[in-house]
């Protein structure tokens, strides 16, 4: 059952509110000094992300701070590729860092059982963060989206334009359907568990569905995630979903009119009166900060959120960053930006 009090729940289903709801992709992380020094007490990150205690705590951390509206469970993307029983890691540096899938031998088929196995501490900490977050604080629940996530597992890490993932997806398309159907399964079934356990929303990140011209979009990004959405809504027919196909330029269109999501996050390189006049009258908006303006801070600070609400916030609209918060960010610039926000009057 979704609360339909929550601000962001209401936006997300089309309403506009007085007061746009606000949080922050990436609003858990290192530029907190709280998170630090939690973080510091674990080598390794993955480990982090099965420690329910831990990730209601990180989750709840910018809660306490600014007073977001929406708490997004602490875990990352690559909790599927590690439950499909690929090898992953985290590098200092370089981030995640996987086994590739060489070969079709390696393409790994979905169970249900062996991804309960180890996805059930994400599910227990979604619980948790619903136990303790306040009542008018919505629960987010995420994964990655399957083309995301198999760009990732073929190429073994992040960093450059995903050629192999690109050229295996042309070269053998049916193999890759084969990969991109395991997850497919895999996260409609994690975004599921997620709501069972009381994620008033999802969010579906595509990080890279910028790679990928137009028919290659139709069919890894477009298709399988409206698959995934499919599979949700069955489950739960009433819990929105959000999309972010980051970098999808004139493709959004595509995205918010064939994915069924609920509503699209906007990264900082979309127009913004094109986003209200072709996005927002299909669908609910969230976005799209420059998370570099939000590093930098100053006067263009409240010039550029006030654009932003000045043309969005007349419609259905979440405010957000166009992508995460970077390690870098004040969060003095942050408590200013969530100020800025909170003053805007329609
Ligand atoms: O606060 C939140 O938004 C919730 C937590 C969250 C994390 N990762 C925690 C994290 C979320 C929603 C993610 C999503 C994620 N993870 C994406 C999609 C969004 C995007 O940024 O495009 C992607 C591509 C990943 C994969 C990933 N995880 C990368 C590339 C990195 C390394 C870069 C970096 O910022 O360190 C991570 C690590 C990661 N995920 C950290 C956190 C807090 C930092 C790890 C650390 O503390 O050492």
């Amino acid at each position: 059952m979704t609360d339909l009090a929550l601000a962001l729940v209401r936006t997300l289903k089309g309403e506009t509110l007085a007061k746009p709801p606000l949080w922050l992709m990436r609003q858990a992380g290192r530029y907190l000094p709280e998170y630090r020094e939690l973080r510091g007490k674990s080598e390794n990150f993955l480990e982090l992300c099965y420690q329910p205690q831990t990730c209601v705590e990180l989750s709840m951390q910018p809660i306490r701070r600014f007073g977001f509206d929406a708490a997004i469970i602490f875990s990352d993307i690559m909790v599927i590729p590690d439950a499909l029983g690929r090898k992953v890691e985290f590098r200092e540096g370089v981030g995640p860092v996987l086994e590739p899938i060489a070969d079709e031998r390696d393409i790994p088929s979905f169970e249900a059982a062996r991804l309960a196995d180890r996805l059930a501490p994400v599910w227990k900490a979604v619980a948790g963060l619903k136990a303790t977050r306040p009542a008018n604080v919505a629960v987010i629940g995420f994964a990655g989206a399957p083309w995301t996530i198999a760009a990732y597992m073929v190429e073994g890490r992040g960093g450059g334009e995903f050629t192999k993932a690109r050229r295996w997806a042309w070269r053998d398309s049916a193999s890759f359907e084969r990969l991109i159907q395991a997850l497919v399964a895999a996260t409609a079934e994690h975004l599921v568990k997620q709501a069972d356990a009381g994620a008033d929303a999802v969010q579906i990140f595509d990080s890279w569905a910028g790679l990928l011209g137009e028919s290659q979009f139709e069919r890894w990004v477009i298709a399988p995630t409206r698959e995934v959405v499919r599979r949700f809504k069955a489950a739960h027919p009433e819990i929105p979903v959000i999309g972010f196909p980051r970098g999808a330029g004139a493709l959004y269109r595509d995205y918010a009119s064939k994915t069924g999501v609920d509503a699209v996050g906007l990264d900082s390189t979309v127009p913004l009166a094109w986003a209200r006049d072709e996005l927002q009258s299909r669908v609910a908006v969230q976005g799209n900060f420059d998370n570099q303006a939000l590093v930098a801070g100053g006067a263009a600070l409240k010039t550029e959120v006030t654009r932003i609400l000045d043309t969005l916030g007349r419609g259905p609209f979440v405010f957000n960053l166009g992508h995460g918060v970077l390690p870098e960010t004040p969060p003095e610039h942050v408590a200013e930006l969530v100020g800025l926000v909170r003053a805007w009057k329609a």
